[in-house]
């Protein structure tokens, strides 16, 4: 008998006890990593007003965040950073001397979080691009070495996982390549594969100054439109050696991440992105949420969805305030 009256389901639901029990997804904060925003012009931490409740550091200051994820048993940090000056080339992002290896170097040897950071030129260039622009377009190749160039900067600098963000075609074999090649064959490469131009980057881009002076990103992330070609970028950067594909933004593409699940073994990585923190922030002061339930079951359904690994604002958050 599979069918009502026998079957009841809300027999399991009836105490909490039993509900715990047969709960089949749950989040850990081991699953869970930071972002953050390092700038080397600040020289304390200062609050972050289109993120409410986040802070960014000065590249020497994150000992303590770093402490207090330790604590919460996070799973690791990912590093942002931006320039003192922003010049064509955006050399400032593998300059050794910047703020993310400058970051790096100051917890390498404090702490055993792991540290991510995330490669990209938007920040560094005076276009604002995450490559070089020509003529209305990133030009794909004359960027590649350039990337590739940040990931060696960053892993020198101690960076156990390298992100690359550009959505450049080739750019995860470019970075496996040049971090083979210079002795760092050990460092993971956490592939942003199926990022959409999305809408949900604004927050991030006021505090990052990363947004194009023109034009716009759609000629190189993608359409939100495209979920098989979601899954094509995220073969081909499997293919070309990443150790972890992620999908970004989280909410809005829950169903790509449903669908890699089923289709790769490697791990799987979300990106709940600064939109999407900020919009739950936004409504939790206006009193139309409480998040201390609608963050877990945000971070629930990633899970369920498949994400081994989540990125979020919240992370920290949500383990200290005991949401997860
Ligand atoms: C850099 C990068 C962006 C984000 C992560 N890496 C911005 C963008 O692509 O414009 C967005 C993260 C967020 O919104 O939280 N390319």
């Amino acid at each position: 008998m599979s069918s009502f009256p026998t079957v009841r389901l809300r027999r399991l639901r009836a105490q909490e006890g039993s509900r715990r029990m047969v709960r089949e997804t749950s989040v850990h904060a081991s699953s869970l990593i930071l972002p953050v925003f390092v700038d080397p012009a600040l020289r304390k931490p200062q609050s972050i007003p289109s993120l409410p409740g986040l802070t960014r550091y000065p590249p020497e200051g994150l000992l303590p965040l770093a402490r207090r994820a330790e604590r919460a048993h996070l799973g690791g940090l990912l590093l942002f950073g931006r320039p003192l000056r922003k010049d064509p080339q955006g050399s400032g992002a593998w300059d050794e001397e910047g703020s993310v290896p400058r970051a790096l170097r100051s917890l390498r040897s404090r702490t055993r979080l792991l540290l991510a950071a995330d490669v990209c030129l938007c920040a560094y260039t005076t276009d604002g691009h995450c490559g070089y622009w020509r003529d209305g377009g990133l030009d794909n190749d004359r960027s590649l070495p350039s990337v590739a160039r940040v990931a060696v900067s960053y892993a020198r600098a101690g960076a156990d996982w390298l992100a690359p963000s550009a959505m450049l075609d080739g750019q995860v074999q470019a970075l496996r390549e040049a971090l083979d090649g210079s002795g760092h064959s050990d460092r993971a490469i956490l592939a942003y594969s199926a990022k959409s131009a999305s809408a949900f980057y604004d927050p991030f881009r006021e505090v990052e100054g990363s947004s194009p002076r023109q034009g716009d990103r759609k000629g190189y992330q993608m359409d939100y439109g495209n979920a098989r070609e979601a899954l094509r970028e995220m073969a081909m950067d499997v293919e070309e050696g990443a150790d972890l594909v992620m999908v970004k933004p989280g909410l809005p593409q829950l169903d790509l991440l449903a669908r890699a699940r089923e289709r790769f073994q490697l791990p799987l990585a979300v990106y709940q992105v600064s939109g999407e923190y900020a919009m739950m922030k936004d409504a939790a002061r206006a009193g139309h949420l409480t998040e201390s339930r609608a963050v877990p079951e945000v971070l629930t359904a990633f899970r369920r969805a498949g994400a081994d690994v989540i990125l979020s604002y919240y992370a920290l958050e949500a383990v200290e305030q005991g949401w997860i």
